[in-house]
C-alpha cells in the first residue's frame, strides 16, 4: 500500500492520520498513513529511513518545518516564501519536493466560509512562522493590503520587507494599529494556546466582517470570544478548517486528487 506519514514531536494528538484516512476512503483509495514521533535531534534520520523504506510523502509539523525546508531537494515557490515545509513528496526520479500547504489551507477555508478576499484589507496579528506562511497565498487570492501587527515590531517589519514585491504589506506594533476599514482580522499568534488575547485596542475589530483564529479547540477560542464582545456582527471562524484544508492540499500534491473537505471536517469536529 502507498505509504505516507506525519512527522512531529510531540505527535500523539495529531489528527492527520484520521484526516488522511478519511480522505482516502472518500476517494475510494487505499493508503497507509501513520504518525511518526521523530527525536528532537533526529528528524533527518527518521525521514531518510521513511523514504528508503518506500514512503511516498510526508507531512511535517512542529518543530521540524524548517528542517524539512532544508532537507528538500527542491522547493515550491510558496514553500520558499514561507521559509518552512509542511509537505514532502518523493518524486519519480527519487528527489524530494518540499511544499507548504498551510497558507492554501487558510485561503480555502476562508473561501469555504464565503469570505471575500478580492480587494480585502486584512489585519494579521503575529509575525511568526504561521503569519509568514499565509501572506503570499492571501495576496495571490486577491487581498489588497495586509497590515502585519506584532508584539515585536521588528519581526513584522521583516515580513513586510520580504513580501514587498508581492503586494501591499505594512508592519506595525500591536499598540499602534491604524484604524483602517479592515475586511477581516486573522490571529496567527500563539496567544490562544494559553487563553491570552493579543493586546490590541478593541475598536480595531469593531467593524470587521470576519475574524479568524488559526488556533482551534473544543470550545470557542479566547480571541474569537473577545471579538464577539466588541463586534456582534462579526463572522467568527476557528482554525479547524485550515487544518483539514492544508491536509487536503497535501493529499492533492501527493496523489493529484482533491478530497472532499466538508465531509471530513464534519467528522473531525
Ligand atoms: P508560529 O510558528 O505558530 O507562528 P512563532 O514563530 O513562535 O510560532 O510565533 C509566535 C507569534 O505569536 C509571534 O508573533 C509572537 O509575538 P513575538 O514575535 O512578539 O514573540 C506571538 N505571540 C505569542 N504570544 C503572544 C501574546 N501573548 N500576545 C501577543 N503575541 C503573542
Amino acid at each position: 500500500m502507498d505509504k505516507y506519514a506525519v512527522f512531529g514531536n510531540p505527535i500523539k494528538h495529531s489528527k492527520s492520520p484520521e484526516i488522511h484516512s478519511q480522505f482516502a476512503s472518500e476517494l475510494n483509495e487505499q493508503i497507509d498513513y501513520t504518525a511518526i514521533l521523530a527525536p528532537v535531534d533526529g528528524f533527518v534520520n527518521s525521514i531518510n529511513a521513511f523514504f528508503v523504506d518506500g514512503g511516498l510523502g510526508a507531512n511535517v509539523t512542529l518543530p521540524f518545518k524548517e528542517e524539512a525546508f532544508n532537507y528538500a531537494d527542491l522547493l515550491t515557490e510558496r514553500a520558499k516564501l514561507a521559509g518552512a515545509v509542511n509537505t514532502l513528496k518523493r518524486q519519480d526520479d527519487g528527489t524530494v519536493l518540499g511544499d507548504n500547504t498551510d497558507g492554501a489551507g487558510l485561503v480555502s477555508d476562508l473561501l469555504r466560509h464565503q469570505v471575500q478576499l478580492q480587494d480585502a484589507v486584512i489585519l494579521l496579528l503575529g509575525a511568526g512562522g504561521a503569519a509568514r506562511g499565509c501572506i503570499y497565498p492571501l495576496l495571490q487570492a486577491g487581498v489588497k493590503h495586509i497590515v502585519v501587527a506584532n508584539r515585536t515590531v521588528s519581526k513584522a517589519q521583516q515580513l513586510a520587507t520580504l513580501f514587498a514585491s508581492y503586494g501591499e504589506v505594512t508592519a506595525v506594533a500591536l499598540n499602534e494599529i491604524p484604524h483602517l476599514p479592515y475586511t477581516g482580522v486573522i490571529n496567527s499568534t500563539s496567544s490562544s494556546v494559553t487563553g491570552d488575547i493579543p493586546n490590541i485596542a478593541s475598536n480595531v475589530v469593531a467593524q470587521t466582517s470576519w475574524g479568524y483564529d488559526m488556533f482551534y479547540s473544543d470550545t470557542q477560542t479566547s480571541f474569537l470570544n473577545w471579538i464577539a464582545t466588541h463586534n456582534s456582527n462579526c463572522q467568527l471562524i476557528d482554525g479547524i478548517g485550515m487544518l483539514v484544508g492544508q491536509a487536503a492540499e497535501a493529499y492533492t500534491v501527493w496523489r493529484g486528487k482533491s478530497p472532499n473537505v466538508e465531509a471530513v471536517l464534519e467528522r473531525v469536529k
